[in-house]
């Protein structure tokens, strides 16, 4: 069932977006060479308390942190370890929820690791760019699967692949709720979508292939070429206009990155 938030239901998902952006911003700027990935999830955990939220995603199912760190060929769900450093070169998708007062919020987002290659680079902000694309299409009347569509289009315009595995969700109360949201183009049109809904948009975009593997933790997802992934989610709302993006940094917001190019 796809849910449609109160007012003051949508209050708190803002409140809860806003945290988890600042989260991102100030964690995004702590990364550097020779860190361990167990440390990024010990500071990024930290934050989030010291904003008075629970981190989504630690116990959830049996995960056993507050930040999904996946470095390279990781796409997503990597678990952080005291054993992986990070190492010029390297890239790295944080992957962050945060619940404030009873309602989550959902985010990733992918760093490079001091300089790195233009493949990467490139990867990076072509996933970012996905979203945008994808989010153009989440006005109310129109169907869930524009988004999933427009996607599709922008990443495999670059070539690359789209992980099919793994899917966008609905988001509230509950971290997952319907609908699924996919990254690809279906024959289904998906529900129609409606003012209050909220939403977790999630490319994870491949450099290579789309086939992804689980390694035997059973959590991380790996490409399966050895490749480069990228991850970009936010979080958000269907309105009466334009879609709000609750989860944005505070940079982003500045930028006014996501309105370049116009709505569709
Ligand atoms: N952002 C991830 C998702 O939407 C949540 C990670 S699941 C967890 O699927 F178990 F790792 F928390
Ligand atoms: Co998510």
């Amino acid at each position: 069932m796809v849910t449609i938030k109160s007012a003051h239901e949508i209050e708190l998902m803002r409140a809860a977006g806003k945290i988890l952006g600042k989260v991102h911003q100030d964690l995004g700027k702590e990364l550097k060479p020779g860190m361990t990935t167990l440390e990024i999830d010990r500071i990024g955990e930290e934050m989030i308390r010291s904003y008075g939220c629970i981190p989504s995603f630690k116990n959830y199912q049996g995960y056993p942190a507050s930040v999904c760190v996946s470095v390279n060929e990781e796409v997503v769900h990597g678990i952080p370890s005291k054993r992986r450093l990070l190492k010029e070169g390297d890239i790295v998708s944080l992957d962050i929820g945060v619940m404030y007062k009873g309602y989550h919020s959902d985010a990733a987002r992918t760093h490079g690791i001091g300089e790195i290659s233009t493949e990467a680079s490139d990867l990076i902000l072509r996933t970012r760019e996905s979203f945008f694309d994808g989010i153009r299409h989440a006005l109310a009347g129109n169907f869930l699967h524009q988004i999933s569509a427009a996607i599709d289009r922008c990443a495999s315009g670059y070539g690359y692949g789209i992980v099919r595995d793994l899917v966008g969700h609905g988001i509230g109360s509950k971290l997952h709720e319907d609908p699924q949201i996919p990254n690809f183009r279906k024959r289904s049109r998906g529900i129609r979508l409606r003012p209050g809904m909220t939403l977790a948009v999630e490319p994870m975009i491949n450099a290579g292939s789309e086939k992804v593997r689980w390694l035997a933790d059973d959590w991380t997802v790996v490409t399966a070429d050895g490749r480069l992934s990228a991850h970009y989610e936010n979080t958000i709302l269907i309105t009466k206009g334009l879609p709000e993006i609750l989860s944005l940094t505070e940079d982003e917001a500045e930028e006014g990155i996501w309105l370049q190019g116009g709505i569709a």
